[in-house]
């Protein structure tokens, strides 16, 4: 017994001298960007467990500096924290920053990361990113968006209208968006109480507001095959729940596809695969099988279905927060569409409320850190070296908020967007960067702003949004996992408007 215990005292001093020698050499080889001191192995559990980890992170820039080092269990992660760090990494540094981790939940979900949002940089990536941006371009052309928007919020809208008291506007934005991503990725148009919708949004729910904050088993991946939390169990059933959803439209769509007819998202992924076929490109075949291609189409319905729902939910709260903004929009968009429902073509003329939206991306926080970026080889930014393998975090929240960048930052302020004639600066601010930047810019960019800046528009030129008689304005939020600012669930009164 004494020498068992003694031999397991070797090992585990020998293994901790091992560890400490590692971290020293380690330590001595690369020049490490500054941080915080923490127990090895367990990290700084303090910040990376935390819902407000973006403030906190935050505030050790002002004592590191904007670059910061943390470790999260055994990972090193390095944080940015400004514009010039992030565009250094980003842009700069062309694709040294473009990789993407793996970790347990990410490549559970993407089924080893065969889509593009978590998949590592790699010929296979961009050739999926590319297909897909051809395809969301698509719905660019002509009055093909516009139309899919105005159908549907007339439909939102109108429902809205029979709303008699206050009613909690989330769920009208949840609604809206997933029957817009429905269109888009699925070509179909459901009835608004559509159960199939309902069903999709509660799934989604459940897996962004349980599982926002990421699992035990991402920090510590190799404890997953010897302990199982319930909450990793209960991931495991429910993402397999999402992807069939995404199987069985796929297959419904494969089983009705014509050559040349394209009818949706769906079916541009299944035109490449019928040009890769007709070219006989057997290299682009393989890596556009079945589970490639459904994956892409999850990208797209996802990382698109919470970024435009937050975002708009956000844009009301603070049109209900500030009514003198909201009126002004209002002028607007009656001064520049006249009796008609706006549209795209209104678009570069919505000057006003286009700033109203861009600042409400400012002072929202939707994607908290962003998607991790990993390093793809040895590289360096401010001075500092990053190890290839190393996770990169954008702090998208101490940009929004960085005092150097804006003037009085927690200030509702959509002038900031705006030149003396009212217009839209032909250069935004830096330091807005809601879709990131470089290799790994959002895809869909080009879609989203004109697709929100559109439902907004119909929304207000059809509403007097208001909060509740009694109710006074506040600015409450609630943390959703990884640093992810959403606004609580206010209740709105809506008035039609005659203009
Ligand atoms: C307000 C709306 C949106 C915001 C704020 C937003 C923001 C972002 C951000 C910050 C990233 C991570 C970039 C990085 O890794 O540095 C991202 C990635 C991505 N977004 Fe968006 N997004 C929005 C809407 C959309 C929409 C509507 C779509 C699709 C229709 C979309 C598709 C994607 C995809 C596919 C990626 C992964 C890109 C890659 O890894 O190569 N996003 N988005």
């Amino acid at each position: 017994m004494l020498t068992l215990s003694m031999n397991t005292q070797t090992i585990l001093a020998g293994m901790s001298i091992g560890l400490f020698v590692y971290y020293v050499i380690k330590r001595m080889r690369y020049r490490l960007p500054p941080g915080p001191w923490c127990i090895p192995l367990v990290g700084h559990y303090k910040i990376y467990s935390s819902p407000e980890i973006h403030v906190k992170i935050a505030k050790l820039a002002k004592e590191y500096g904007p670059i910061v080092r943390l470790s999260a269990g055994p990972q090193t992660w390095v944080v940015l924290n400004d514009i010039n760090s992030v565009l250094e990494a980003m842009v700069k540094r062309k694709a040294d920053f473009a990789g993407r981790p793996h970790f347990a939940s990410g490549d559970m979900f993407t089924e080893g990361g065969k889509d593009i949002a978590l998949a590592n940089y790699s010929a296979s990536w961009k050739f999926h990113r590319k297909i897909a941006g051809k395809a969301l371009r698509h719905y660019l052309q002509g009055d093909l968006l516009e139309n899919m928007i105005q159908d549907n919020m007339n439909k939102f809208l109108d429902k809205m209208a029979e709303e008699k008291g206050p009613f909690v506007f989330k769920e009208y934005v949840d609604l809206m968006v997933f029957h817009q991503l429905y269109t888009i990725c699925f070509g179909e148009k459901r009835p608004v109480d559509d159960p199939e919708v309902k069903e999709f949004i509660k799934l989604d729910n459940d897996l962004s507001e349980k599982f926002g904050a990421g699992f035990f088993e991402d920090i510590f991946p190799y404890l997953k095959n010897i302990f199982t939390t319930a909450k990793w169990k209960v991931f495991l059933v429910l993402s397999e729940e999402v992807l069939n959803i995404l199987r069985k439209k796929f297959k419904e769509h494969k089983e009705t596809f014509q050559p040349g007819v394209n009818r949706d998202f769906i079916d541009s992924m299944l035109i490449a695969k019928q040009e890769a076929k007709d070219e006989g490109d057997e290299a682009v075949l393989e890596i556009l099988d079945d589970t490639h291609l459904v994956q892409t189409i999850s990208d797209i319905f996802f990382a698109g279905v919470d970024t435009t729902r937050f975002t708009m939910d956000w844009f009301v709260y603070f049109m209900t927060r500030f009514p003198e903004f909201q009126e002004k929009c209002q002028e607007e968009i009656d001064r520049v569409v006249g009796p008609h429902q706006p549209s795209m073509k209104d678009r570069s003329k919505l000057d006003y409320t286009e700033a109203c939206l861009f600042e409400s991306m400012r002072l929202s926080n939707v994607l908290g850190l962003g998607v991790p970026h990993m390093t793809i080889c040895d590289s360096q930014i401010g001075g500092y070296d990053v190890p290839k393998g190393t996770t990169v975090l954008i702090n998208f929240w101490a940009l929004h908020h960085d005092p150097k960048q804006w003037k009085d930052p927690e200030q509702f302020d959509p002038h900031r967007f705006l030149d003396e004639n009212g217009k839209m600066k032909p250069i935004k601010p830096e330091s807005w960067l809601p879709f990131s930047a470089g290799r790994r810019v959002c895809l869909g960019e080009t879609l989203a702003k004109p697709e929100i800046l559109l439902m907004c528009a119909n929304l207000l030129k059809r509403f007097e949004i208001s909060l509740p008689e009694g109710v006074k304005p506040n600015l409450e939020y609630h943390m959703q996992g990884f640093g992810v600012e959403l606004p609580s669930d206010y209740k709105i009164v809506v008035k039609e408007r005659s203009g």
